[in-house]
């Protein structure tokens, strides 16, 4: 892992994260989890807002873009970090956008 400008952290090869794939990651001292989905990649906390699951953990959605906690079937959207299940509607994991270049995956943190 390794530091570049604007806080954009190198977490791993693509190659290390294939298709349907997720990886638990340190970036910036947060655990992050990074997904792949048909190519696309996606950072969320590592971190279930209910009881603290490790998302990693989790079964990912592909049609819905969303990752169900392994525990108790809270449901979170990959691109916001939204909580689909939660009755309020501003319950959001820790979200972060990410970057492809070349081989390499970057989060931006
Ligand atoms: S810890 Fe994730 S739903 Fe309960």
């Amino acid at each position: 892992m390794s530091t570049t400008s604007n806080n954009m952290i190198k977490v791993c090869k693509t190659s290390e994260l294939p298709h349907g794939q997720s990886k638990a990651v340190q970036a910036n001292g947060k655990e992050i989890v990074v997904f792949n989905i048909k190519g696309k990649f996606f950072a969320i906390d590592n971190l279930c807002l209910h009881a603290g699951a490790p998302l990693t953990d989790g079964s990912v959605d592909e049609e819905k873009g969303q990752v169900i906690c392994g525990w108790h079937a809270w449901g979170y959207d990959l691109s916001t970090g939204k909580c689909v299940t939660h009755p309020k509607q501003d319950v959001f994991t820790g979200s972060y956008k990410t970057e492809i270049k070349g081989d390499e995956v970057f989060v931006m943190v």
